[in-house]
Order: structure tokens, then C-alpha cells, then sequence
């Protein structure tokens, strides 16, 4: 097996491109379709401000190494969910990487800032952990970004993720997600600018990239995710994908080349107001994130932001 670009020994096959690369060239591979992404859809400009939520995951970091490889200013931020160890060990390798490239890393623990964590706002609310998880991220992820100022929050989401996410949305005809779903949404009614530059590689890559760059990275999935929908896409879009490669690329970009623009009118865009509680964009009188804070059990007002301050974090 060699490598398509210099015919040297390849270290990694990709069947959907039906090439072959040693590990330089698929570490450029993989920079090229990052800055394709980004040129695509005008994501950035030179010398804006990024905010990369990073995870600890092979994505998040990834994406994070990437855009400081193609010279931008991103620092990252990490949401402390109190799912036990796994959040502890996940923002190890956060810290591991931030320590080793001198970066700038906002922690935001939900139990020190806000008096809940995952679990135990799953058990107050009796939804699934990912509920008050993804509603808590995205609050967290525009607050610190408005607050910072950053021009835009970047997220690790890859072609699997974008492509089950679709696959979900399509399965139930959630007609105002679907006008959504985009790699690049642009700030608006408060809310910060998001930018998804891993879609065009997949997970695979995105673990044989940090791999080939020396990263460590958090391989366990989320404990309270184990056996939720989103994993369920994901794996009936593999079997389609190991029967015909390029098939979940074809089905993602199809859809954003030909059928997203067709959704846009159903998105829900009524007029905003301004939770009372933590001045963020709301369409009720208090915002959902808030609402899960006074839910939680024993708090029932929400507390400031803060950050819990560490060796290698800024401080606030
Ligand atoms: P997930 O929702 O777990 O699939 O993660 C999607 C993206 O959200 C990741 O690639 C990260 O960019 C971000 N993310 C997930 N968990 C965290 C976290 N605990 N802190 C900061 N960012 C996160
Ligand atoms: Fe959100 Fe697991 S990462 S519930
Ligand atoms: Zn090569
Ligand atoms: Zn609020």
C-alpha cells in the first residue's frame, strides 16, 4: 500500500477517496479539508478571535490543533459535566494539551457555577442525561463566547456526527432543525457565531490524525450516552457506508448542496426577549437553561458565571 501523493509506505487507507497516504500527506490531507471547509463558507477571517469547546475527545482537539497549525487565534474552552471520572480523565487530556502547546483553556464547571451537574439534573428533570447536557453546552458555549468576545465558537463535529444527526432529524421530519442544520451558522439575536470545520473529515480520521500528532485524547464514550438514538444513526449509516464508501459523505454534502436552503422558512424565527435571569436570547419569559438550574434540586435561583481558575487557565 502506498502513498497516492509520494508513493512511500502509507500508513492509512481511506475507501471513500479510494487513496492511500503516509502519515504526512494525511496530515495535510486532513489541514486541506479543514481550510476547504473554512473557505467554503467563509467561516473566518484573518485575525478574528475563535473559541474552540473542546471536549477532550480525539475531535475537539483535533480541530483545535488544525486551526492553530493553520495559523488562527483559538483558545478553547471546557464544561465541566460532573459525569464522575469520565470528566475528570476527559479534562486531563485537555489540560495535557494545552500545557504542552502554552494555550489559553476557560474551564466552566457546572456544579461550581451553576449547582448541578449531568446526572443530577437528568434525575430532577427525568430526561435523558443528553438533554440537560446539550442544553447546558450550547448555553455555556454562547455565554463564555459573548462574554469573551470571541467572533465565533467552533465545535469538533465530524462528517459521522453531521450525517446522523441528519439521518435523526430526516427519520422524524424535524422540519426547523433540518433549516438548521448548516457547518456555519452566523451570529444572530445575541447568539454567537458556531462554525463546524470538521465536517468533511470523518471520526476515523479524526483519531488516526491525533494519533499520527502524538495526542492523547479521551477514546471512552460519554457513560450516560451508551445506547441513546444519535449512536443507533450512527452505526445503520456505517453499515451503509462499509457496503458503499462515500455514501454518508454523498448524503451530508447532497443534502447542504441541494435540500437545506428548502428549509429555511420552516425555521422558528420569532422575535427574541432577554432572559431575566442570565440576559441571554430567549423566546420565553426565562430562558430554558435557567428553567434547569431552578429545576435542579436545592437550587433555585441561577448563580453568576465563574470560572474556576487553574495553573494553565485564564483567569477571569
Ligand atoms: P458531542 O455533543 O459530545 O458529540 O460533542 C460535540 C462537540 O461539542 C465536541 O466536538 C466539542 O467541540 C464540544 N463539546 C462536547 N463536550 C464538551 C465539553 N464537556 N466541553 C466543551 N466542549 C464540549
Ligand atoms: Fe452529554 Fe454524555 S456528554 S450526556
Ligand atoms: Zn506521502
Ligand atoms: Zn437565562
Amino acid at each position: 500500500m502506498k502513498c497516492r501523493v509520494c508513493r512511500e509506505p502509507a500508513v492509512i487507507a481511506l475507501r471513500r477517496h479510494n487513496a492511500n497516504f503516509c502519515s504526512d500527506h494525511f496530515l495535510r490531507y486532513c489541514r486541506q479539508q479543514v481550510d476547504r471547509v473554512i473557505d467554503d463558507y467563509d467561516m473566518f477571517a484573518p485575525g478574528e478571535r475563535l473559541l474552540v469547546a473542546v471536549s477532550g475527545g480525539k475531535d475537539s482537539l483535533a480541530v483545535w490543533d488544525i486551526l492553530r497549525e493553520l495559523g488562527y487565534a483559538a483558545d478553547g474552552l471546557y464544561v465541566g459535566l460532573g459525569i464522575d471520572d469520565y470528566s475528570d480523565v476527559s479534562l486531563s487530556f485537555v489540560t495535557d494539551f494545552v500545557s504542552r502547546h502554552g494555550l489559553e483553556l476557560t474551564i466552566v464547571d457546572l456544579a461550581d457555577s451553576y449547582g448541578f451537574d449531568v446526572p443530577s439534573a437528568a434525575e430532577a428533570t427525568g430526561r435523558v442525561p443528553c438533554s440537560a447536557c446539550g442544553l447546558s453546552k450550547r448555553h455555556v458555549f454562547d455565554k463564555a463566547a459573548v462574554d469573551g468576545g470571541y467572533d465565533a465558537v467552533v465545535t469538533g463535529h465530524n462528517l459521522d456526527d453531521e450525517a446522523a444527526v441528519l439521518y435523526g432529524n430526516v427519520m422524524r421530519w424535524q422540519v426547523d432543525y433540518l433549516g438548521r442544520q448548516r457547518p456555519l451558522l452566523e451570529a444572530r439575536d445575541g447568539f454567537p457565531r458556531k462554525a463546524k470545520p470538521l465536517v468533511r473529515l470523518t471520526e476515523r480520521e479524526t483519531a488516526a490524525y491525533c494519533v499520527l500528532r502524538g495526542i492523547d485524547y479521551q477514546v471512552e464514550e460519554c457513560p450516560m450516552a451508551i445506547g441513546n438514538k444519535h449512536l443507533g444513526f450512527k452505526e445503520a449509516l456505517n453499515l451503509l457506508e462499509d457496503r458503499s464508501p462515500g455514501s454518508k459523505a454523498e448524503f451530508y454534502f447532497g443534502y447542504l448542496k441541494r435540500v437545506v436552503d428548502r428549509f429555511t422558512d420552516f425555521e422558528d424565527r420569532g422575535s427574541l426577549g432577554t432572559c431575566p435571569s442570565c440576559g441571554s436570547p430567549t423566546d420565553a419569559e426565562t430562558c430554558a437553561f435557567c428553567r434547569l438550574v431552578s429545576r435542579t434540586a436545592g437550587h433555585s435561583q441561577p448563580v453568576a458565571f465563574t470560572t474556576r481558575n487553574e495553573a494553565t487557565v485564564r483567569q477571569h
